[in-house]
């Protein structure tokens, strides 16, 4: 349903662009939980704005490549034409609801604005229309809650709300970038079950943005892992959190913290994503990468296909138990 290719982000100049999002493609179909997981800066929240087409401006701007809603190019359309052509069928959610929400409103009059946007609906159908959105999310006491205002609600029933709001435009896909990072680890496991269970019943796709592989493991059907702007690895999650092929994913994982761990230090990646004007020639993970080797800083990698839906970005690709 959604196809992104090759989608490719840029700042500065036309003669000199800086790729901030470097050739990124993905697919996400019907009833979908597609995961992208990556380090801070590495270019997660840029992809997801150029696909919805809300980069801020002036500043990064998509330099190449598409992104097909159900076969046509959006990235070409204008923002009011994008909402003329039926393609406005795609919603947002944010880390910190409370940023998003305006603290002076009622809940339920910031809902029915949505609503009277997207569906052209008034008065007493708008209401019940907010209402009937927040009955979807599973608001506890959802006709008490339209009076309220966003302070008197707590940070998960807030992160409800946003889902409210977002739903309003019955999206095909929902974009979610980091909704539980500012949560607590209960109210998070509450939130992703939400999103699983709004996927199934609307047949929504959902992009979920983390830079956490633990609500990956959780919540994704496929993981799609970012370094540097790139994809370096895709495949549905059993399969990556079976035998993870790329040594960015790899590390990503052993820093991951499990019940096991106890009090040990967690392994980090040694070293810093190198800066998007800095990016030298060959792999961009080889600098930080404990299985280089000397053809790893010449070539950029090709693209692999290790196993069926099963992509990695490396000359070589760890064997399935975790050596080179
Ligand atoms: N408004 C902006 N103008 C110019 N560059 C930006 C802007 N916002 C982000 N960047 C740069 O774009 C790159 C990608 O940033 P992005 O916000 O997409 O990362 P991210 O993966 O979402 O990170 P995080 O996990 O911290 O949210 C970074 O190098 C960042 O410095
Ligand atoms: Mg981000």
């Amino acid at each position: 349903m959604l196809s992104v290719r090759d989608l490719t982000v840029s700042l500065g100049p036309e003669r000199a662009p800086v790729d901030i999002v470097a050739g990124v493609s993905f697919g996400l179909a019907r009833g979908e939980i597609l995961g992208l997981v990556g380090e801070s800066g590495c270019g997660k929240s840029m992809t997801s704005l150029a696909v919805m087409g809300l980069l801020p401006q002036p500043g990064p701007r998509v330099r190449a490549g598409q992104v097909l809603l159900d076969g046509s190019d959006v990235t070409q359309l204008q923002p009011w034409q994008r909402v003329e052509a039926g393609h406005g069928r795609m919603a947002m959610i944010f880390q910190e609801p409370m940023t998003s929400l305006n603290p002076v409103r009622r809940i339920g009059d910031q809902i029915t604005e949505a609503v009277q946007v997207h569906e052209r609906l008034a008065g007493a159908a708008a209401l019940a229309r907010a209402r009937e959105l927040l009955e979807l999310v599973r608001m506890p006491d959802p006709g008490m809650q339209l009076s309220a205002y966003p302070h008197q609600l707590s940070g998960g029933q807030r992160q409800r709300v946003m889902i409210a709001i977002a739903l309003a435009c019955r999206p095909q896909v929902l974009i979610a970038d980091e909704p539980t990072t500012a949560l607590d680890v209960t109210i998070q496991v509450q939130i992703l079950g939400l999103l699983r269970e709004l996927c199934n019943r609307l047949d929504m796709a959902i992009l979920f943005i983390t830079h956490d592989m633990g609500v990956i493991a959780q919540l994704a059907d496929r993981v799609a892992v970012m370094y540097a702007g790139r994809i370096v690895e895709t495949a549905p999650v059993g399969a990556l959190f079976e035998a993870p092929r790329h040594p960015y994913t790899s590390g990503l994982m052993d820093c991951m913290p499990s019940r096991n761990s106890g009090a040990r230090r967690l392994p980090t990646i040694a070293g810093q994503p190198p800066k998007p004007s800095r990016v030298a020639a060959g792999c961009v993970f080889a600098p930080r990468c404990a299985s280089v080797r000397e053809a790893c800083r010449l070539a950029t990698p090709p693209r692999a296909e290790v196993a069926q839906g099963h992509e990695v970005l490396c000359a070589f690709p760890l064997n399935g138990g975790g050596l080179p």
